[in-house]
């Protein structure tokens, strides 16, 4: 019987004592606000030019585009450094739930079912989508009608995942999580077509001599033509200054001014 209850107040006392310790944890958490935070993480897709890409500068290695511009300009106001966190994009939005990036930056469209897991800042670019072929196909691909039986790439996790299974009809889908490896596999004949956002398309277009872009266009709603940026479900105080900065880029056409500069660094 003694035993009995000195075994309960040593129980009690130890789940007291770990009690008392989640609190602290739990105000130490909330006392840390964003703006004290000297390092911000942004998490990305570097495979998508003029948004994010791989270049080489000094010959370093480095991590371009107009959403890290954006992100530089965030990181700035918040006073954070920028670190930047490369992904597959279909790994993005886990990462912001098991917080190993603060924000994503990555050409992404605030959808409805991704509202589920994450908030979304306004929207800072809205683009169309196309179609990329290899240059000697181009006119194989008149309209939607032209993909039965085609391989269609498209990056995993994508809108462009739904906008081929939905619009194109009877495309044969490729889902790969680099949008680079799809562009190879256009290259070697592996898939035939990639459905990217415009300004991708034109982008590898460019770069590539034997890249081009059909002039099949896409049915979309007005979520799926707009990027936002990403935060943490809840994350109202990092979440409004993101829009605070992005309010400030707009009004100053620095975003405009971000996506010629990304253009140029495409070459
Ligand atoms: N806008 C599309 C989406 O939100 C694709 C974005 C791909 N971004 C990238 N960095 N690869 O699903």
């Amino acid at each position: 019987m003694n035993k009995k209850f000195l075994k309960n107040i040593i129980c009690l006392s130890l789940i007291s004592i770990l009690g008392m310790s989640m609190i602290a944890c739990g105000k130490k958490g909330e006392s840390e606000k964003v703006t004290d935070k000297k390092k911000i993480v942004v998490g990305t897709s570097a495979d998508y030019p003029p948004y994010e890409f791989h270049k080489i500068i000094d010959g370093k290695d480095t991590v371009v585009g107009f959403d890290i511009e954006i992100a530089k300009e965030i990181a700035k106001d918040l006073g954070a450094d920028l670190e930047i966190n490369e992904m597959k994009f279909d790994g993005l939005l886990a990462a912001i739930s098991t917080k190993k990036v603060d924000m994503v930056l990555a050409g992404m469209n605030p959808t409805p079912e991704r509202s589920k897991s994450v908030d979304f800042s306004n929207i800072y670019y809205t683009a169309d989508h196309s179609v990329m072929v290899k240059k000697e196909n181009k006119y194989k691909f008149k309209d939607k009608s032209s993909f039965k039986g085609v391989k269609v790439g498209v990056q995993k996790g994508s809108i462009q995942e739904n906008l081929a299974k939905e619009q194109l009809e009877g495309a044969d889908l490729k889902m790969l999580g680099k949008v680079t490896e799809l562009i190879l596999d256009l290259q070697n004949n592996k898939v035939d077509a990639i459905v990217v956002e415009t300004p991708v398309a034109k982008a590898y277009a460019d770069k590539n001599k034997d890249i081009d872009i059909t002039g099949v266009t896409f049915n979309i709603n007005k979520e799926e033509q707009g990027s936002a940026v990403a935060v943490a479900k809840g994350n109202e105080e990092l979440k409004k200054s993101i829009n605070k900065t992005l309010d400030r880029l707009i009004k100053e056409g620095k975003i405009d001014e971000f996506v010629v500069n990304a253009n140029k660094l495409v070459e």
